[in-house]
């Protein structure tokens, strides 16, 4: 069956450049896994005379499958536009730590942070990987999610970040989802670089970088430009790099400090740049004048207990896309649940849940370079779109721990058995 008719929805489309862009009694025809026609459902375009009232339920109107959602609300499907899901081990021990006084950066100027992940992931074959990436998927998939990132980072070999792309990929073709592969070589400096981090840049730029590129395992290139990583300089010279590949850039930038890498990476072009807390609001009219996307991280906000608050009203003022994203990693930001990333960015970063909502939909898509496939309900987009039990968006972003979600479709296939079939 190629076609499908939603009917009596509440439609959060995401369309236009603010707001929820709200349909009630709204109807939704997928056709060929794009969205064909949307409406009210007394114009449905189909005749449905044959479908139920009762909420839920499918039935089949000549070729059409119609699926009344009895005014539930359907979103686009979510996008999770910056994790690091691909990882071995847990840092659970650090967690203590830090509740017992060690900063972040203290943890991972003492060999452990990100370096003592790469000793895991290292250790750990692509089975192994897949293996323990995918309950964290699932986990996210349960709400949603249609679309990852997936950045290596913890690999800072070319074997090992390869390896884990490959874990990225294979997320994609097993686990029914869209996957963005991210090379993340300039993370951090690995111990056998230890003082050498120009030599380790170069690496990255001629060896690591372009053979990921080669095996077509790269879709974006990513740095982390921090004083427990790389300068603006050497952030910019993997830019270069990238750029003659023809790849996306994007940076996780002023997230401990103010360096100069946002305004730098915009500069660049990126796509988006990542955490800001740092970034001060007279630097962020480079970032509306470059169209990059402000990603925001309120679980490694929250996990750090960081204090700085990224520069919301400045972004706003700008105009600059606003995008959501739960980092998800086992150091910073150890978050499997967008519906949490919501309310986090809510509560402590005082964003609105309409905000909140266009961050992992639309906004998410731009920082992937992806708004004109994903992201939204309008006619030609891909049909990714999630029907869930509550009457109107505003109660994703406020309960806390409750997952509504009823149904998710992926480029216009159901994802999981649709309830209540009736023939
Ligand atoms: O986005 N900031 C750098 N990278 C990750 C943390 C990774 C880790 O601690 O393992 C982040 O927060
Ligand atoms: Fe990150």
């Amino acid at each position: 069956m190629s076609q499908t008719l939603l009917t009596n929805a509440t439609l959060a489309c995401i369309d236009g450049t603010a707001g929820y862009g709200l349909r009630e009694n709204a109807a939704l025809l997928v056709d060929a896994g794009r969205i064909a026609w949307i409406g009210s459902t007394r114009d449905c375009p189909v005749s449905t005379s044959s479908s139920t009232a009762s909420s839920s339920a499918t039935t089949a109107a000549g070729d059409v499958e119609v699926y009344d959602c009895g005014g539930k609300l359907v979103t686009p499907g979510l996008i999770d536009c910056h994790t690091h899901l691909v990882y071995g081990g847990d840092r659970a021990d650090e967690f203590e730590m830090r509740l017992e006084g060690a900063s972040y950066a203290e943890i991972a100027e003492g060999g452990g942070g990100i370096v003592s992940t790469v000793n895991a992931t290292r250790a750990a074959s692509v089975e192994q990987l897949f293996e323990q990436a995918r309950p964290r998927v699932l986990q996210l998939m349960s709400e949603g999610l249609t679309t990852v990132e997936i950045k290596s980072g913890y690999g800072l070999d070319s074997e090992h970040e390869m390896k884990m792309l490959r874990v990225a990929a294979m997320i994609e073709s097993e686990l029914d989802l869209r996957v963005v592969k991210t090379f993340l070589g300039a993370h951090a400096l690995p111990s056998e670089y230890a003082g050498r981090s120009d030599a380790y840049i170069d690496q990255v730029c001629n060896e690591m970088l372009p053979a990921a590129h080669a095996a077509g395992l790269v879709d974006a290139v990513d740095v982390f430009i921090e004083s427990i990583a790389f300068s603006v300089e050497q952030g910019e010279r993997v830019f270069a790099v990238a750029q003659e590949l023809g790849l996306p850039v994007k940076a996780h930038v002023e997230q401990l400090s103010d360096l100069g890498g946002a305004v730098m990476a915009a500069q660049h072009g990126a796509l988006s740049v990542d955490h800001i807390e740092y970034l001060q609001a007279k630097d962020v009219a480079h970032l509306a004048t470059h169209n990059c996307v402000a990603v925001l991280l309120p679980g490694a906000f929250y996990v750090l207990r960081e204090q700085q608050l990224p520069p919301l009203a400045a972004l706003r003022d700008h105009n600059v896309a606003i995008a959501l994203a739960s980092d998800s990693n086992p150091g910073s930001s150890p978050l499997h649940s967008l519906l949490l990333t919501m309310n986090m960015a809510c509560t402590l970063f005082r964003m609105t849940p309409a905000e909140a909502l266009r961050g992992i939909t639309l906004n998410g898509a731009r920082a992937l370079g992806l708004e004109h496939k994903i992201g939204s309900l309008e006619p030609g987009k891909l049909a990714d779109l999630v029907v869930w039990d509550v009457d109107r968006p505003a109660m994703l972003s406020y309960r806390i721990g409750m997952n509504p979600c009823v149904a998710v479709m992926q480029a216009g296939n159901w994802r999981q058995p649709v309830q209540e079939v009736s023939t």
